[in-house]
């Protein structure tokens, strides 16, 4: 084996080895943040209440993509107000289920509020301008499934 097959041969082994590490730790991310979900202790008719704002959440978001599919902005951003924004944080969180979550579980519910509302102001500008922004409207929402995506990753109920 000349010297030149012998690099050859080390480089191609130095990238086998990085390709399996990389593999490994993306397989095991998902496993170790799973294992690592800290567990809310709420108290069962809190969580069950949680569980059903939580099927309720995701029904909200099936209307929004449906509305925005058929370009209804402002009826998607009433939908995302009403449902998942500040106006029903209020109601949802400080009076009943927020009151017994652990601290930094309630500020990404808070988070989720705040992108469900800004996520409303510019499907009210897409209304007005004709979906022009439409991009702006769907990167909104992305951000408001973005909460639903952290507090998944970081608590379970039990
Ligand atoms: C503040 C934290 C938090 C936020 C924000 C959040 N969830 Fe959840 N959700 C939970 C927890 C905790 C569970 C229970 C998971 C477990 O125990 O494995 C859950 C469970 C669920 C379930 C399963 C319900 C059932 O009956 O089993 C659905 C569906 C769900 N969430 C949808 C959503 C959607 C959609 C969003 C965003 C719009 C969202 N959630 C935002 C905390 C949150």
């Amino acid at each position: 084996m000349s010297r030149f097959d012998l690099l050859v041969v080390r480089k191609k082994m130095l990238y086998k080895t990085l390709i399996s590490v990389l593999i490994f730790l993306t397989l095991s991310i998902p496993v170790i943040t799973n294992a690592d979900r800290q567990s809310a202790e709420l108290p069962s008719f809190v969580s069950r209440q949680l569980m059903s704002n939580m099927r309720d959440h995701l029904e909200t978001l099936e209307e929004i993509t449906l509305l925005l599919a058929e370009s209804k902005y402002a009826q998607a951003a009433d939908t995302a107000e009403n449902n998942l924004g500040m106006s029903s944080a209020e109601l949802h969180y400080k009076k009943f289920v927020g009151k017994y979550m652990p601290k930094g579980m309630r500020n990404i519910g808070t988070q989720m509020h705040k992108a469900a509302s800004d996520f409303a102001l510019s499907a009210r500008e897409a209304e007005k301008d004709g979906g022009l922004n439409r991009n702006r409207v769907l990167t909104a929402l992305s951000q408001v499934m973005k909460q639903c995506v952290a507090c998944h990753d970081f608590y379970r109920a039990k």
